[in-house]
């Protein structure tokens, strides 16, 4: 590659003779670059001829990663000419140049365009998700994402609504993966009611985001059959084949996300179903893993009750504390939040018609649920640091006004 960097400050203190040829040299690498020997040989040629002006002796030894950033491969030593002065260089810049437009003419250069996508996020209140706007650039410059994280802390509903939905404005389709993920699935194949396309070949050809969701619990050899198309989600135009052997170009809204509670290159302990994963595939995403981790501030607005949600936060942090293994996810605190409306509903009427509060599913019930699938002596080490026998003997939470944290 031929770089014109390391002129740009100096060029202009020049004669006119190497600034003329500094612009010819400009202008002939602007757009292209240049992987050609002759144009190597001028380069470090100049070099010279601009070291001497400025007094340095030129050291052939040198490397050219010293001066010259890494924006350029480094320029091979120069053929066997060694010119001395400044004429010398001038003559031999002349020789080469008339070599490298005799050279250029019979050879296309190669193009290479980069062509940025619009980011057009639709209007939306950007969640208190820190890497959310680095996730959503990931995906509109075609990188494949991969969202890593503890059950329940909202990667699901982050990959389907936040991002593909209502960030990117597009539809997706989701693949939930096991080890009972079959080829058929992803890439297409012959079912009971005849030809069945594949999700991937769906979402590649129509531009959905393809959520790949719990990516690690796959089958490795199933999951080799991502492996191409996830090489080529920045390509634009690119092709892919479904079981069938039929060719499909890619839409350039196709974007991917995988979803997993674990890195798939370790074993993990807590979450036993996840395989092990190639190095080819993880490559697909490398760059662009997020670890999603429990957020509070989402919590609580989703939750829209504190004293709810800090019951629920404490008996959590007992968990991770006393290093039980079990998880208490957002998902458990929807379903407690949404017994304890309707345990207060039953409350506020109670004795009409024989209602009756403790009837029926409660916010105690289910703690409770939660509860009993640890041992004896964890639950009452448990109840012990969320206060259990005050809060529930007598349901006294009930009392609490909501908007209070405990
Ligand atoms: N930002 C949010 N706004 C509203 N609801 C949310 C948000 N994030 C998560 N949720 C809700 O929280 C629950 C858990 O989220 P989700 O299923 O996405 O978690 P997950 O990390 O994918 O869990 P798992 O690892 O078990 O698959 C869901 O009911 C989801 O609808
Ligand atoms: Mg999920």
């Amino acid at each position: 590659m031929y770089s014109v960097v390391k002129y740009k400050d100096i060029i202009d203190l020049q004669d006119e003779d190497t600034i003329k040829r500094y612009r010819l040299i400009e202008q002939l690498s602007k757009g292209f670059t240049v992987a050609h020997k002759i144009a190597q040989e001028m380069d470090h040629l100049l070099t010279e001829q601009l070291e001497l002006t400025a007094g340095k002796p030129h050291n052939d030894d040198e490397t050219d990663d010293e001066d010259t950033g890494d924006d350029h491969m480094p320029v091979p030593p120069v053929t066997s000419r060694k010119p001395q002065s400044r004429t010398a260089i001038s003559t031999e810049l002349e020789t080469a140049f008339r070599d490298l437009f005799a050279a250029l003419k019979d050879q296309k250069p190669q193009i290479i365009r980069y062509e940025l996508p619009q980011v057009t996020t639709p209007e939306m209140e950007k969640p208190e998700i820190d890497s959310f706007q680095q996730i959503v650039d990931d995906l509109v410059l075609g990188s494949n994402v991969f969202l890593v994280g503890g059950a329940g802390t909202g990667k699901t509903y982050l990959a389907e609504v936040l991002v593909a939905h209502k960030a990117l404005g597009r539809q997706h389709i989701t693949i939930n993966c096991s080890q009972w993920t079959s080829p058929i699935e992803i890439i297409g194949g012959q079912s009971m009611d005849g030809y069945v396309e594949g999700k991937l070949i769906e979402a590649w050809q129509r531009g959905y985001v393809l959520v790949l969701d719990e990516l690690p619990k796959i089958d490795p050899n199933t999951a080799g059959l991502f492996n191409d198309a996830l090489a080529k989600s920045k390509t634009p135009n690119a092709i892919i084949f479904n079981a069938r052997k039929e060719s499909f170009t890619k839409h350039p809204d196709f974007a991917c996300i995988a979803t997993g509670n674990v890195y798939p290159n370790r074993d993990s302990m807590a979450y036993g179903a996840n395989n092990k994963q190639d190095l080819s595939l993880l490559d697909r995403f490398s760059g662009s893993v997020y670890l999603i981790e429990k957020n509070p501030k989402i919590e609580r607005r989703i939750i829209q009750n504190d004293m709810l949600w800090s019951v629920c936060d404490k008996l959590r942090s007992a968990v991770e504390e006393l290093k039980y293994e079990a998880q208490l996810s957002l998902r458990f605190m929807q379903n407690a939040r949404d017994a304890y409306l309707l345990e207060m509903q039953r409350h506020k009427s109670e004795g009409s018609d024989g209602v009756k509060a403790n009837e029926g599913k409660t916010f105690r019930s289910a703690i409770d649920s939660y509860l009993s699938t640890f041992t004896d002596v964890q639950q009452q080490n448990l109840k012990q640091r969320i206060n259990y026998p005050g809060l529930f003997s007598n349901y006294q939470y009930r009392a609490l006004p909501t908007g209070k944290l405990i």
